[in-house]
């Protein structure tokens, strides 16, 4: 669909002709590190990780040249506070601060400007990207959370159940991820929600196989979907499936990774959910917290604490090369956005109209 008439022409370097993606659905890796930075205060810290945003495929290019096998990538996804500094313009019309969730448990908002999503199958690969990327940015940053992750046996979280196994594929994976013709300036783009979960394992490892698996919804060791009969209205992966009005299921995509420090009793799951909208998340995380109906939450949270909550967008690939360049810093600030933003988060994220199962 071509955007609304009456808009002006867009600028050609703010928004590209081409819309690459960032390489978000590539395929998961066996290793990751979650970086989240803000960014300190004044011009130059701006103008200086504006210019580290548009050199990350360089940086990507120098590090793959040493084990091109190890298929090393880095998402770069901003957060409302930041976006105007780094992209000065319109602003995606979803991207807020993460609302905190007060529930039967509760999901806190944290701060962060940035999240780097550094992705290769060897641990090193990522340590040296990381590495470069925080040599580059210097002292324009302040990182507020660093978590090395890594994929554990057959992709299993620390509970011990496989976590990964309904994520969307192929095409899919595009339309879950993907924001397409609904706004047609951020197409290409992309919405990102985090969270850092610790786990009380010694609570979770009192518990039956069986408890467990109706807790998950699935067979712990085969990963099998329990039946409809015996599966209990508050499994994880009841409220987690969610419709649009007409009954489509509305997919998120997820690479969650165990991480821990086991001497220092740390066990956990870092969770990052890739949609095309963040309401789809959100909603999920409301039917978890607050349960659906209220009360009907998720139990997995008796055992899981989650300690950060941010959200993101994704720009394309193409508004991160351009980002910092003379031309795209001088588009207006009241250059066309896809609509302004709603301070009421359920309201401008149409929440309301989605369902679940
Ligand atoms: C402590 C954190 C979490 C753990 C350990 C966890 C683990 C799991 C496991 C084991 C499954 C079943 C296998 C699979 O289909 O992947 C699953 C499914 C799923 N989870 Fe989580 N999860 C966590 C947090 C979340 C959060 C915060 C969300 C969303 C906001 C979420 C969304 C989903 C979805 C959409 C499914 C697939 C449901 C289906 O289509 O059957 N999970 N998760």
């Amino acid at each position: 669909m071509a955007p609304p008439s009456s808009l002006p022409p867009l600028d050609p370097v703010y928004y590209p002709a081409a819309v690459q993606p960032q390489e978000i659905t590539a395929s998961l890796a066996r290793s990751a590190i979650f970086l989240i930075v803000t960014v300190k205060p004044g011009d130059e810290a701006a103008a200086a990780v504006q210019e580290v945003l548009a050199n990350i495929p360089e940086l990507l290019r120098l590090t793959r040249i040493r084990r091109p096998e190890a298929r090393s990538t880095c998402v770069s996804s901003i957060g409302a506070h930041a976006w105007g500094r780094l992209f000065p313009g319109p602003r995606p019309r979803e991207l807020q601060p993460f609302e905190a969730i007060r529930g039967v448990h509760v999901a806190p908002s944290t701060p962060g400007d940035i999240l780097f999503h550094i992705r290769a199958d060897d641990r090193d690969m990522c340590f040296e990207f990381e590495t470069s990327l925080l040599a580059q940015l210097g002292g324009n940053v302040t990182v507020v959370d660093e978590t090395p992750g890594f994929k554990f046996f057959d992709d299993r979280d620390l509970l011990g159940f496989v976590d990964g196994t309904e994520n969307p594929n192929g095409a899919a994976r595009e339309a879950a991820v993907v924001i397409g013709d609904e706004a047609p300036l951020f197409k290409g783009g992309s919405y990102v929600i985090t969270q850092k979960y610790l786990h009380d394992l010694d609570k979770w490892n009192a518990l039956t196989t069986e408890r467990q698996e109706e807790i998950i919804g699935r067979k712990k060791l085969s990963d099998v979907d329990l039946s409809d009969d015996v599966k209990k209205p508050h499994a994880h992966n009841v409220l987690n499936v969610i419709t649009d009005a007409d009954g489509n299921q509305l997919q998120i995509l997820r690479d969650n990774m165990p991480f821990g420090r086991p001497a220092s009793g740390e066990f956990g799951t870092y969770f990052i959910g890739y949609s095309r909208s963040p309401s789809r998340t959100i909603l999920m995380l409301r039917r978890m917290f607050i349960g659906a109906p209220e009360g009907n939450y998720d139990r997995i949270l008796d055992v899981s604490t989650p300690v950060t909550g941010t959200l993101f967008f994704t720009p394309t690939a193409d508004m991160l090369d351009a980002c910092g360049t003379p031309d795209a810093a001088s588009v207006p600030e009241d250059a066309p956005g896809d609509g302004p933003a709603d301070p009421d988060q359920s309201a401008s994220l149409g929440i309301g109209s989605l369902k679940g199962r």
